[in-house]
């Protein structure tokens, strides 16, 4: 009964007053979203719809309708379904105050600048950020400078990222922004790891930028394991029954991640690191994922699940 009062309240006051919407709560929850609809709401990809500057009602009624399957969209319905009716007033209240992308052009146009926003290219699951900007735009540290102070990390991640062991994870060519902010979390407790609280402990931020930059540089090894069929489909599809969300529409299609919006690429680690990443985001001891992004995805996992995802997860390359 409180839960209809509620949801009947949301929905009363954002037809008769859009107060209940709060654009800076839904710029922050707008993260996920600028992956494929770009930071400023303006994609990058001809594959990918503008949302600034569009109507407020529209696309919350979307956004009801991707969580609902009135429309279906493979990449929308994952991302529509944790959301709640707060949750899309205030993205909509965000994306609704955002500059249209005429506008967007008229402006970079004007002070000269040439529009070195990230590119998301080919959609489907297969969203591997490029970027028209020089590396050191996307890796804001010092890949050299990184690699002197990688000197501490080696016995655990080995020398070139590709840890030996398979409770270390890989951190060769993981997306740079991932890594700056683990490491940036394991100092603050935000996640919380006993070994890796005392490696982090003396490192300052610029540290972090430039040991992620060097270990984002290197190249990982691909996986080795035996796919699984259930694991698969769980990747690629979902599960409808019990509401999770596709692996693939923010890991991609070969597990490498989206670089640049910080979704971690998968491949090349072991099944007990990844197990034991699924089951403390489950439990709820990993909580540094931001929105509760994977802690509300692990939640409705089985072992059983997590035992055939993790296996279907070391086959890709
Ligand atoms: C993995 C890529 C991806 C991500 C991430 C994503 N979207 Fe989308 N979005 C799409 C695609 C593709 C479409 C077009 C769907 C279609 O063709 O019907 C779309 C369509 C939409 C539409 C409908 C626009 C229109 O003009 O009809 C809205 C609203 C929307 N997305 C909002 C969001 C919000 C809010 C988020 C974050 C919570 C988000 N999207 C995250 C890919 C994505
Ligand atoms: C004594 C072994 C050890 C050393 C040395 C070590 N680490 Fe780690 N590291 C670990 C373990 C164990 C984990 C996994 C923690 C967990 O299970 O959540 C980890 C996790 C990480 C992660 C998170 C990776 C991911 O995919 O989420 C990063 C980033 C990282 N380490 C960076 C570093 C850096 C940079 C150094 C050197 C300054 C370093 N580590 C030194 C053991 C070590
Ligand atoms: C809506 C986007 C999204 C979806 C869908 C998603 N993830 Fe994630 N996942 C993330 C983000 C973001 C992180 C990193 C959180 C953080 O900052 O620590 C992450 C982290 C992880 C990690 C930890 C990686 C590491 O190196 O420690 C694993 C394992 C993982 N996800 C598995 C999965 C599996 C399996 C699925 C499908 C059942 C899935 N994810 C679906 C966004 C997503």
């Amino acid at each position: 009964m409180k839960k209809i009062i509620f949801s009947l309240f949301v929905a009363l006051s954002s037809v008769t007053t859009v107060q209940a919407a709060d654009a800076n709560a839904g710029k922050e929850k707008s993260a996920v979203c600028s992956a494929c609809h770009g930071p400023t709401g303006v994609s990058a990809s001809p594959m990918y719809p503008n949302l600034a500057g569009q109507n407020d009602a529209y696309i919350i009624k979307q956004l009801k309708d991707f969580k609902s399957g009135a429309r279906t969209d493979a990449m929308m319905a994952p991302m529509a379904a944790n959301l709640s009716d707060a949750d899309m007033a205030d993205l909509a209240a965000h994306f609704s105050g955002l500059p249209s992308a005429n506008e967007q052009a008229a402006a970079s146009a004007g002070n000269g600048e040439s529009t070195d926003s990230a590119v998301a290219t080919a959609p489907a699951g297969n969203v591997e950020i490029v970027s028209s900007t020089p590396a050191a735009a996307i890796y804001k540290g010092d890949v050299a400078a990184g690699k002197d102070k990688s000197a501490a990390c080696v016995a655990c991640h080995g020398a070139d990222g590709n840890s030996l062991a398979p409770i270390y994870p890989v951190l060769a060519g993981q997306s740079a922004n991932y890594l700056a902010k683990q490491l940036a979390d394991f100092k603050s407790g935000e996640r919380a790891d006993p070994v890796m609280a005392g490696m982090v402990a003396n490192l300052s931020p610029e540290d972090m930028d430039d040991l992620a930059a060097y270990f984002a540089v290197q190249t990982a090894k691909t996986g080795t394991g035996e796919i699984n069929e259930a694991g698969h489909k769980l990747y690629i599809g979902g599960d409808a029954s019990s509401n999770v969300a596709a692996c693939i529409a923010c890991h991609g299609v070969s597990g490498k991640g989206v670089k640049q919006a910080g979704f971690p690429g998968l491949t090349g680690q072991s099944q007990e690191y990844l197990t034991k990443q699924l089951v403390s985001f489950r439990d709820g001891t990993r909580g540094n994922d931001n929105n509760g992004i994977m802690r509300n995805i692990a939640i409705k996992l089985s072992d059983a699940q997590i035992k055939d995802i993790t296996q279907y997860i070391t086959s890709l390359k």
